[in-house]
C-alpha cells in the first residue's frame, strides 16, 4: 500500500459469470483529495465503487483503507461504520420529512435512543446539522419537506446526510446527472469545500465538471486502468482521446 494513500486498490478483478468486468485494477485515493473515475459506459466504474463499499466481492485483489486494513473481510454496514460512505444513484431521503429531520435520522443512525434524549447531545446534534446544511446551502430550507426540494437540492441533501456522519471517504456515482449548469457548478463548489473533511471519489461522465475540481483522475476502459494523472494530463493523453474523448466528439 502506498503510505500516503487513504484507500488502496490492489490487483482487483471482478467476474460476472466468466465476464471480467474489472481486470487487475490497482490505484490509490489520497486523503483530502477529489479523485475521479472516468471512462466510457461499461468501463467498470460503478462496479469498482461496488467493490469499495462491499456490495460486490472481487474475485482477486485487495482493498485496504488507512487505519482499517483490508475491507474485504467487512460487511457493507461495517465499511460504512469505518467512514466509507456511498451515495447511491437512487434517492434515499424520506420525502415526507423535513430536511432537518432527514439529517437528524442520518446522524443518529445506529445510535442509542437514550443518547439522543440528552439535552447536551441534542444541542450538539442541532449545531452540527445546521453547520453541514449551511455547507451545502440548505440551511434556510431546513424546515421544508424533502419532496419540495429541486433535483439538485435533493442531491445536496443526500451529500449532507453522509457528511454529518463524518466520513473519511465519500463515494459518489454520477452526482451531477440530471443537473443543469448552475447546479453542477454549485455541486463542484460543495465538493471543493468538503475536501478538508474527507476524500471524495467521484464516478462521472461530465468532463467539464471533472476538469473543474479533480485532483487526480483514473481513466478506465474495458475494466482496466487506461491512464492516471491530473485532469489536464489525462485529457491530453492520446489513448484517452481515442477511447473516450474521440468517441464523445464523434457523437457530438
Ligand atoms: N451484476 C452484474 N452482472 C453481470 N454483468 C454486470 C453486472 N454489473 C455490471 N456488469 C457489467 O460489467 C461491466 C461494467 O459495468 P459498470 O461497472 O456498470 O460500468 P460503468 O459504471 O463504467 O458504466 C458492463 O459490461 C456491465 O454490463
Ligand atoms: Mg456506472
Amino acid at each position: 500500500m502506498n503510505s500516503d494513500a487513504l484507500l488502496s486498490l490492489r490487483h482487483i478483478s471482478v467476474e460476472f459469470d466468466g465476464f471480467k468486468a474489472i481486470n487487475d485494477v490497482t490505484t490509490d485515493v489520497a486523503p483530502n483529495t477529489i479523485h475521479f473515475f472516468i471512462g466510457p459506459n461499461g468501463a467498470g466504474k460503478t462496479t469498482l465503487l461496488d467493490v469499495i463499499c462491499g456490495k460486490t466481492r472481487p474475485s482477486a485483489g485487495d482493498v485496504t483503507c488507512d487505519g482499517v486494513g483490508s475491507l474485504l473481510k467487512l460487511k457493507e454496514y461495517e465499511i460504512v461504520k469505518k467512514g466509507i460512505c456511498r451515495k447511491f444513484q437512487t434517492p434515499s431521503t424520506f420525502v415526507n420529512l423535513s430536511v432537518y429531520d432527514n439529517m437528524r435520522i442520518s446522524l443518529n443512525r445506529d445510535k442509542s435512543v437514550f443518547g439522543s434524549i440528552l439535552a447536551r447531545k441534542r444541542y450538539m446534534d442541532t449545531k452540527k446539522i445546521h453547520e453541514v446544511l449551511h455547507l451545502v446551502g440548505l440551511d434556510e430550507k431546513s424546515k421544508e419537506r424533502a419532496k419540495s426540494l429541486s433535483h439538485g437540492e435533493k442531491q445536496w441533501l443526500e451529500i449532507a446526510m453522509l457528511l454529518v456522519q463524518e466520513p473519511k471517504l465519500l463515494l459518489l456515482d454520477e452526482p451531477v446527472a440530471g443537473m443543469g449548469g448552475r447546479e453542477t457548478e454549485k455541486t463542484a463548489n460543495i465538493l471543493e469545500s468538503i475536501k478538508d473533511r474527507c476524500a471524495v471519489a467521484v464516478v462521472e461522465h461530465d468532463m467539464e465538471f471533472m476538469k473543474s475540481i479533480a485532483d487526480s483522475v483514473t481513466v478506465m476502459h474495458e475494466g482496466a486502468v487506461l491512464v492516471e494523472g491530473s485532469a489536464t494530463d489525462v485529457m491530453k493523453n492520446e489513448k484517452v482521446q481515442e477511447v473516450y474523448l474521440g468517441r464523445g466528439e464523434a457523437n457530438a
